[in-house]
């Protein structure tokens, strides 16, 4: 039994999909909690005014029944307001009448950082906006929203998932950037906790929890370095400073520091997960970069659109989504059940049997 996720969506489409496999029936889903982690993601210091225009949230289609999970496809919609302004530039089917609203001419004007130029090479595509529609982060509400299911089974055992920025000068290089009409990036971290020992395995690299999360997390847009633990600072250590000795007391068997991060061998060991990831600087810049137009093959500069300053503290809720999502089906995989009792009663057993209880 595992989880699986799908999401379908382009940034100016008419919505975002997210269909989610392997959910045990009579899991309780609360609309404010989703809805809840929606508006955070939209939140954030140095983001774009497209987040006035757009107050995401959920619709469920399927999967779901008097608020209880049917232990069927749950599929989750998020619908893009702005796409009344994109009607026609966006149809899915061939548009009738003629053009109008916005994204109705060609884009021939690579971001350097985007996944323009890229895109139109592998997919051959003359307008590249049929790149960056779906590569753009719009999508990640669709998985912010499967990460709140995620979350609330995990609470079923326990288990807690936030986030938070790195560093406390985030607002001030923001302002600073935006002045200059530039981009900034930045470093999120998140944590879970009352993760008990044995998710994940070091039998094959697909299941290393460590090697999931960290492809979960990179697999966000603009994430370019992840870390477990005190990841790249323990490159510089002795292998006496870099361990979690292990202590036993009324709670079992732990560690008293973590800078592995939870995670042995692939294997959570008990303590708190903790992720980092580095968010590069967003791509599209109000003073643009050089490029090529892809039209004439002439140099020009990369096209300007509608653009965050900063989404770093978007992220953190797209990167909790991530990791809790990673989580639910290490935990899937584990416990396995059709019906949340079974699930929640082979945690329970699973307990029982090892030296070790949450803190
Ligand atoms: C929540 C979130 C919001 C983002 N918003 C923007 C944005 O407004 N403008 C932009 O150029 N890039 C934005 N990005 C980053 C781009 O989507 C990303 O850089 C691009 O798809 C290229 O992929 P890569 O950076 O992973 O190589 C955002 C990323 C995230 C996670």
């Amino acid at each position: 039994m595992t989880l699986e996720l799908v999401v379908a969506g382009e940034s100016h489409g008419p919505a975002l999909v997210a269909v989610v496999t392997g959910l045990p029936a009579g899991l309780v889903l609360e609309q404010d909690a989703i809805d809840g982690d929606l508006r955070r993601r939209q939140q954030g210091y140095g983001r774009s005014p497209r987040q006035q225009i757009e107050t995401d949230e959920v619709e469920v289609l399927a999967g779901l029944r008097h608020g209880r999970t049917l232990g069927t496809p749950l599929a989750l919609v998020v619908r893009n307001r702005d796409h009344a302004n994109w009607a026609w530039s966006m149809s899915p089917w061939p548009p009738e009448g003629e053009p109008s609203g916005k994204g109705t001419k060609a884009m021939t004007l690579p971001r350097p950082g985007h996944a323009d130029l890229a895109g139109a090479l592998k997919f051959g595509l003359a307008d590249l906006r049929d790149a960056l529609e779906h590569a753009s982060a719009r999508h990640t509400a669709a998985a912010v929203a499967a990460g709140a299911v995620a979350k609330a089974l995990l609470a079923e055992i326990g288990i807690a998932v936030a986030g938070q920025v790195v560093g406390d000068d985030l607002e001030q290089r923001i302002d600073a950037a935006r002045a200059e009409r530039d981009t900034v990036g930045g470093v999120v971290e998140v944590r879970a906790r009352g993760v008990p020992p044995g998710l994940g395995s070091y039998a094959t690299r697909e299941q290393r929890l460590d090697a999931r999360l960290a492809g979960a997390v990179m697999g966000i847009q603009a994430v370019k370095g992840v870390e477990i633990g005190d990841g790249f600072e323990i490159a510089g250590l002795r292998g006496s400073q870099a361990h979690d000795e292990i202590v036993r007391d009324e709670r079992g068997l732990h560690r008293e520091t973590n800078r592995a991060g939870g995670i042995e061998a692939g294997v959570s060991n008990g303590e708190e997960i903790v992720v980092r990831a580095a968010m590069k600087p967003l791509p599209t810049l109000m003073r643009p970069l050089r490029s090529v137009d892809l039209e004439t093959g002439q140099p020009a500069e990369a096209l300007v659109e509608r653009s965050d300053v900063a989404a770093v503290e978007a992220l953190v809720v797209v990167a909790e989504a991530g990791v809790a999502f990673e989580l639910a089906r290490a935990a899937r995989e584990k416990l396995g059940g059709d019906s949340l009792v079974d699930f929640v009663n082979a945690h329970r057993s699973y307990l029982e049997r090892i030296d070790w209880s949450p803190r």
